[in-house]
């Protein structure tokens, strides 16, 4: 038994070095977390090969991000964990365990959910060892988890947004079990660090600096999903992306619901601005981006920050929601259309090459099509590099949800269609303005359509197609933008500088 290593004893430094082969699962799991886990998923590790050696060959997991950001950094986390219990990862569904991450921010989040899961009951039909989760958002409401323990009774577990670092003890008591296993937590103040993670892509990565909201906009869920706002400290943020720089990481997104309130609730208080004076020290980290600003949280200092910075990107995303300023009241947003104009204007002054784009949302309770005109009126004179235009979707539980004049389906559709062309029209005199120039780009991929090109991103978001070959992936490079296509450039590589 000498050769077998006892968690309790170990650092979570050191536990990423653990021979998982090696840790005794026959003693009593330790209390203290993440070293519960690797318990767990050393014992996983058991079963996932005993499973294997019956069927003589690997067992493959598929894990589906339905969600946000926030959504597919938490997959990247469940990756990471059935990677060290012995699954070789696929994008198939036709796998032998499949996860589904959801979301709920729109009734059309869950109904993609619902429609999926009757193909995965006929796939499960024909293999009957296939094991199928569901986790993320959707499932900390009830009548979803409701539905799915009544009409979805092939779905093997249930878990939610809070206990997502569980999943290794959940996986256990899932495979000991021969019925539907579900665990949701209402609440945590818990932030379990320290557990594998499997980046999608080896060259940029998302991190999580808060997790939940405390803004609670009238039509959204989020807040009675996410919890309430909970921030790192900002010592294992600059830890976190110090270890991804030495893995190969150039460019992070430090994510949050409301990355401009980051650090309220720390007892030794930081602001998001001087967060990212921190992060831009770091050696070797290229790029920096962040998501998501509230406007009415957007101070002056993270104005500074950016403009001096060489490292944040020139790209900021401010939702506006509406334009106009009794619906912000109600949607509870908290600025007024005014109010976010002058602050544009102030951002544009101080940086004028930043691209913005937004968030709106059509059809909230009581919205007008003079209302509409608000909006529009904001579009133009803000001219967005791209707006992600949503038709407002009830969500149970929200205040706006039970408001009474909720807006005709007929009149929501022709004031979504006024605005989305006006959206368009003013992105498109936005593309191109950088045509003819040399910026640098960070190539993501060789590009889908022609094997000759890759594909890269510039730091203001837009893409760049140019001629080059799958060892550039991860490099940045300076790309002459020789022409605009809407909303892509074709380049060349610019060989002078590079
Ligand atoms: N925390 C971020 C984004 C959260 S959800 C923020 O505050 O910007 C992403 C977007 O979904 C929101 O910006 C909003 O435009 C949209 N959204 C949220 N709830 C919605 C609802 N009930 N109906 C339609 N769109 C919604
Ligand atoms: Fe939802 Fe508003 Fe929080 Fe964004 S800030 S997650 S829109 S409640
Ligand atoms: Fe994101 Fe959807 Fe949840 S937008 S936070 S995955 S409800």
């Amino acid at each position: 038994m000498d050769s077998y290593i006892n968690l309790n004893h170990i650092s979570t430094e050191e536990l990423k070095h653990v021979d998982l082969n090696g840790v005794n699962v026959n003693c009593n799991p330790p209390d203290v977390e993440p070293q519960r886990q690797y318990y767990f998923m050393a014992k996983c590790r058991h079963i996932v090969k005993s499973e294997s050696e019956r069927l003589g060959r690997p067992l493959y997991a598929c894990i589906q991000v339905f969600g946000c950001q926030m959504n597919a950094r938490d997959s990247e986390k469940l990756a990471g964990i059935l990677r060290e219990v012995g699954y070789e990862l696929t994008e198939n569904e036709d796998a032998d365990f499949v996860i589904y991450n959801t979301c709920t921010v729109r009734d059309n989040a869950n109904q993609r959910v619902y429609g999926r899961l009757g193909h995965l009951n006929s796939l499960k039909k024909k293999k009957k060892h296939m094991k199928i989760a569901l986790c993320g958002c959707m499932m900390q409401e009830p009548s979803a988890v409701e539905k799915i323990k009544q009409s979805y009774r092939f779905v093997d577990l249930i878990f939610g947004t809070h206990n997502i670092y569980k999943f290794a003890e959940l996986l256990v008591t899932m495979f000991e079990s021969d019925r539907m296993v579900v665990d949701i937590w209402q609440e945590t103040d818990q932030i379990v660090e320290s557990l594998p993670v499997e980046r999608k892509y080896p060259f940029k990565s998302g991190i999580n600096i808060m997790f939940g909201c405390n803004n609670f906009c009238s039509y959204c869920i989020v807040p009675y999903v996410r919890g309430r706002e909970r921030s790192r400290r900002p010592e294992e943020i600059i830890h976190e992306i110090e270890m991804l720089v030495s893995e190969g990481v150039v460019e992070v997104m430090l994510l949050g619901q409301n990355v401009n309130s980051y650090g309220r609730n720390l007892e030794e208080s930081i602001t998001f601005a001087q967060l990212l004076r921190q992060v831009e020290q770091i050696e070797g980290l290229k790029r920096i981006r962040f998501m998501t600003s509230h406007p009415k949280d957007l101070s002056d200092e993270l104005i500074q920050v950016m403009k001096e910075s060489k490292k944040i990107c020139r790209h900021l995303h401010l939702p506006l929601q509406s334009g106009s300023t009794r619906i912000l009241k109600a949607m509870n947003r908290r600025y007024t259309k005014e109010q976010y104009l002058v602050l544009v204007e102030k951002i544009r002054k101080e940086i004028p090459d930043l691209a913005i784009t937004t968030d709106i949302i059509v059809g909230f309770p009581g919205e007008a099509p003079c209302d509409v005109d608000e909006t529009i009126d904001v579009v133009r004179k803000v001219k967005y590099d791209n707006a992600f235009t949503f038709i407002y979707s009830k969500r149970t539980g929200t205040p706006a949800a039970t408001m009474e004049n909720q807006v005709p389906e007929a009149v929501v559709k022709e004031g979504f269609d006024r605005l989305l062309k006006v959206v368009q029209d003013t992105a498109r005199e936005r593309a191109g303005l950088l045509e003819g120039k040399t910026m640098d780009a960070l190539v993501e991929e060789v590009n889908e359509q022609d094997a000759s090109l890759v594909t890269g991103r510039l730091s203001n978001n837009t893409m760049v197609h140019f001629k080059g070959d799958a060892s550039l992936i991860g490099q940045i490079v300076p790309v002459y933008l020789k022409e605009c296509h809407g909303f892509y450039y074709l380049g060349e590589k610019d060989e002078k500088t590079f």
